[in-house]
C-alpha cells in the first residue's frame, strides 16, 4: 500500500506526536511504500519568521530520522520542494463548497487560540487534500484530530472524480490510519497535548526537563493510602504508553486497593520516558 503523511514544523514535536503519528510513520514504513514530509507550507499559517520555519523544517527531519525513520525504506521529502502541491490545491478548491471547510473544527480551534482568521488557515485542508491525492496514498496514518480533515480529503476527491472524471477516477480516495489506543496523548494538564497549549512533553527535551514537565501532571487530591480512580487520570494514561504490561498490572492494581502516591508513578514515567527515547537522543546529537 501507499502510505502517506505529514508532520508541520510549527515547534519541537512531543510525545503525542509520537504516539499518535511518528510511531506509526516507522511501523508503516516496513511492509509499505512510505512518504513521509515536513508540511512547512501548512506551517505558514502560524510561523512568519523565516529563520524559525528554516530551522524547524530541519528539526522535524533530523527529529523523524532518529527515532528510525529510513530513507532506504520510506521517501522523506519537505512539501515545498514539490511546488505542484500548491498548483493542485487551487485545482482542488475550485471543486470545494464552503460549507465543507466552514465545518471543520481544527479552523475553529486555532482562532480560538488567537491565530488570525486567515484565508490560508480556512483553507489548509484542501492543501492537506493536496498533499494527499497527489501521491495516490492509500492509507494516511495520523492523530485523532486529523480525521475530519481525511473525511474532507475523500469528500474533495470524490467530488473531483465526478466533475472531471469522465466516468474514471482520477483520484485515489485515502483511508486515515488512526489507532485507538493512542489517539488522543494528554497533556501535563490533562487538555490533549499540543503545541499550542504549553502542556508538552518534548521527545527530545533533556532528562531534567522531563523529570520537571512530569511532576506538574495534574492529579486529584486522593491520599496515598485511599484506592484510586483508573478513567480520567492523565498521569495513567501516559504511563500506560510507557511501561511494560507487568508494571502496568501492577500499578493499576495498588491504584484499585489504594497504597500508591502519585509521586512514585510520575517518578516510573519520568524514567520510563528518559529510557525510551535514550537511543534516539543519541542518535540525534
Ligand atoms: P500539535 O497539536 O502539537 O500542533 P500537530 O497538529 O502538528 O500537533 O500534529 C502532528 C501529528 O501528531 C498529527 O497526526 C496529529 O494527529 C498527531 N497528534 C498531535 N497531538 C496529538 C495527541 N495529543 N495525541 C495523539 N496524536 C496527536
Ligand atoms: N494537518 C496535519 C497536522 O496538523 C499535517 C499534515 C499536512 C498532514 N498535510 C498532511 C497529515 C497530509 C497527513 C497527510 O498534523
Amino acid at each position: 500500500m501507499r502510505v502517506l503523511s505529514g508532520i508541520q514544523p510549527s515547534g519541537a514535536l512531543h510525545i503525542g506526536n509520537y504516539f499518535g503519528a511518528l510511531r506509526q510513520f516507522i511501523e508503516l514504513q516496513r511492509e509499505n511504500d512510505a512518504y513521509y514530509f515536513v508540511a512547512n507550507y501548512h506551517a505558514l499559517t502560524s510561523v512568519r519568521d523565516a529563520e524559525r520555519l528554516r530551522a524547524y523544517t530541519f528539526d522535524v527531519m533530523v527529529t523523524m530520522l532518529s527515532l528510525g525513520l529510513d530513507p532506504e525504506r520510506a521517501t522523506l521529502f519537505v512539501q515545498s520542494d514539490v511546488p505542484e502541491t500548491a498548483e493542485l490545491a487551487w485545482l482542488l478548491t475550485t471543486v470545494t463548497p464552503m460549507g465543507w471547510l466552514e465545518k471543520c473544527v481544527s479552523y475553529k480551534d486555532k482562532v480560538e487560540q488567537g491565530l488570525s482568521p486567515e484565508h490560508g488557515l480556512f483553507a489548509y485542508p484542501v492543501l492537506q487534500a493536496a498533499d494527499i491525492l497527489l501521491y495516490d496514498a492509500d492509507l494516511v496514518p495520523v492523530g485523532q484530530d486529523q480525521k475530519q480533515h481525511l473525511e474532507v480529503t475523500r469528500d474533495i476527491a470524490e467530488r473531483f472524480n465526478r466533475v472531471y472524471g469522465g466516468g474514471e477516477d482520477v483520484f485515489r480516495l485515502p483511508e486515515p490510519h488512526i489507532l485507538k489506543s493512542v489517539s488522543v496523548v494528554p497533556g501535563v494538564d490533562g487538555r490533549k497535548m499540543s503545541k499550542s497549549y504549553n502542556n508538552t512533553i518534548d521527545i527530545f527535551d533533556e532528562p531534567a526537563a522531563i523529570r520537571k514537565k512530569v511532576k506538574r501532571i495534574v492529579t486529584d487530591s486522593t491520599p496515598v493510602e485511599a484506592p484510586k480512580d483508573l478513567e480520567g487520570d492523565s498521569l495513567l494514561a501516559l504511563y500506560r504508553l510507557f511501561a511494560t504490561a507487568e508494571d502496568i498490572a501492577e500499578i493499576e492494581r495498588r491504584y484499585r486497593e489504594g497504597g500508591i502516591g502519585y509521586g512514585e508513578v510520575k517518578t516510573r514515567l519520568a524514567e520510563a520516558i528518559i529510557e525510551r527515547f535514550a537511543e534516539p537522543r543519541e542518535r540525534r546529537a
